[in-house]
Order: structure tokens, then C-alpha cells, then sequence
């Protein structure tokens, strides 16, 4: 069988500009290789401007790698046109709140991607949207709702709605849920897993947190400035860490204690 993701040797490189000297090429990703799975969860961690970002554009599509490719299902995602690779893998951004339009109703932001990527009559579109509603947790009125009208958690609610509603393979996080309170927090990550039983979805998700990465994901993704140092099944990353980074990043108790529910991977 195929294996849903396939990171293959991908590096860039920014260059930086700097008045009218000549560009400087900052290495932000070194090559790195790895394999996801069908549902699993990856979680990626890191210091600050190790490539965490990086890694989770270049999987969304919103940036090119400088060399290497990635292939999902066995098709190589540069040959893909955005609209195949929507409905492969969809993004919530770091700042997901500010993302939604505050002009439009929850259900016409949640219609606006079926509109550009399947050819559904506008009933299938409207019952899909009610479907989606419902898969989050929220109701059929909060169709009609404008964003500032929903509490923080319930736009993050519509943010994951927004990023399922095409139904993809991979959903990707960039460290979006920080913003939220520790307990909304919890409602949240446990809808994922939720979904994730429900769907069959991966996640691939950068976070700080050792105690949600523990708690979520399969697999350990470890990044220090720009290479990938530790890769590996959480089991194997908590139990015989071989870097110290690791270590420390997954012994670190200055995280949030959350109420999660209880189906630990560990
Ligand atoms: N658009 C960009 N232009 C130039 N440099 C960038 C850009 N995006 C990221 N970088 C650089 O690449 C490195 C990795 O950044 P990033 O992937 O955002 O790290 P992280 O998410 O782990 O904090 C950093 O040194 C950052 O300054
Ligand atoms: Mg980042």
C-alpha cells in the first residue's frame, strides 16, 4: 500500500536582501526525509526559527522547496494543481482567528471552498455545510452567524470546520491553538482526536507542549535550526530519546496542564 506522505529530501533556502548588496541565502530547512502513515498524528517541535513552519507550508503548498519532493498517495504534489491538493491537505493557520472574514456568515465561509473545488449543486453544498456544523459541534443556526458573534472557542470551532469541510487527508496546525484558553484548549485538541477517529484524517501539528504532543500524536518530528535531528514514534522518543534537545523538550513541565481525555498514545 501506499504510504500517504512522503517527504523526500526537501530543503530552502530564503534570501535575504539587504539594501543593494547582493542577496544572502539563509538555509531554513536542511534535506529531510520522512513517511506519515494513513491517520497518524505528527507532531513537530522545536526552538523558535528551527523550520517548523517551514516544513508545515511546504506540506500545505503555500511554499515551494529550494530541492527535493513530496508525494501524497505516490503523486508527487508538485504535479498537482492547487485544486487537487485542497482536497488533500488543508492548513489552520497560527493566527486561524484573524483569518476568518468578519463580512460573511460562518456558513458562506464554509461554502466558499465548495464553490471552487467540487461541482455540487448549491443544496449539496447546503447540506454538506450543515454536516460539517454538526461534525464540530456547533448547530445548524450558527449557519447564519457572523464571526464576532461566536465566542473564541467557537470560531475555532468554524476555523477546523473550514479546514474539513473539503474532506482531506491532512490537516496541518501551526501552532494555532496557543492563543486559546487551557481549557477551550482541551475541547479542542479532544475534537480533533475525535475527528480523527471519525474522518481517518492526519494531523501534522507544531507545538511546544509536551504534555499535548504526548497526548496526541504518533509520531515526533524534532527540528534544531533548520535540520531534523530526532524522528520517531512518541513511544520511542520518550522512552530512549538519543538527542538531549529531545529530552528536553518533552521533560518540559512549564506547559499547560489541560483536562484531556483520556486515549494517551503513550
Ligand atoms: N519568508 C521568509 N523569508 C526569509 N526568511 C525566512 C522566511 N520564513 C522563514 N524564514 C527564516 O527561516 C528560518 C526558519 O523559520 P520558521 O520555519 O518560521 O521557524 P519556526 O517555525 O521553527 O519558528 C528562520 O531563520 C526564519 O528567519
Ligand atoms: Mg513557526
Amino acid at each position: 500500500m501506499t504510504k500517504l506522505l512522503e517527504v523526500r529530501e526537501i530543503s530552502k533556502y530564503y534570501v535575504h536582501k539587504d539594501g543593494w548588496m547582493p542577496g544572502k541565502r539563509i538555509c531554513a530547512l536542511e534535506p529531510l526525509s520522512f513517511d506519515l502513515e494513513r491517520g497518524e498524528t505528527l507532531a513537530i517541535m522545536g526552538e523558535t526559527g528551527s523550520g517548523k513552519s517551514t516544513i508545515a507550508k511546504i506540506i500545505a503548498g503555500a511554499e515551494r522547496p529550494s530541492s527535493g519532493e513530496l508525494f501524497l498517495n505516490g503523486q508527487a504534489l508538485s504535479a498537482m494543481t492547487d485544486q487537487q491538493r485542497c482536497r488533500y491537505v488543508r492548513m489552520i493557520f497560527q493566527d486561524s482567528l484573524r483569518s476568518l472574514n468578519p463580512q460573511i456568515t460562518v456558513g458562506q465561509q464554509l461554502t466558499e471552498p465548495l464553490i471552487f473545488n467540487t461541482d455540487w449543486t448549491p443544496e449539496k453544498q447546503k447540506q454538506h455545510v450543515y454536516e460539517t456544523l454538526s461534525k464540530v459541534g456547533l448547530l445548524p443556526d450558527h449557519y447564519g452567524f457572523y464571526p464576532h458573534m461566536l465566542s473564541s472557542g467557537q470560531q475555532q470551532r468554524v476555523c477546523i470546520a473550514r479546514a474539513i469541510v473539503l474532506e482531506p487527508q491532512i490537516v496541518m496546525a501551526d501552532e494555532a491553538f496557543v492563543a486559546l484558553d487551557p481549557s477551550i484548549r482541551a475541547q479542542i485538541i479532544n475534537l480533533i482526536l475525535d475527528l480523527q477517529q471519525d474522518m481517518g484524517i492526519s494531523f501534522i501539528f507544531v507545538s511546544h507542549s509536551a504534555e499535548i504532543v504526548k497526548h496526541v500524536s504518533d509520531k515526533i518530528l524534532i527540528m534544531h535550526r533548520g535540520s531534523m535531528i530526532e524522528f520517531g514514534t512518541t513511544q520511542a522518543l520518550i522512552n530512549h530519546p538519543e538527542e538531549q534537545l529531545t529530552k528536553t523538550l518533552l521533560h518540559s513541565e512549564h506547559n499547560y496542564k489541560v483536562p484531556l481525555h483520556s486515549t494517551t498514545k503513550e
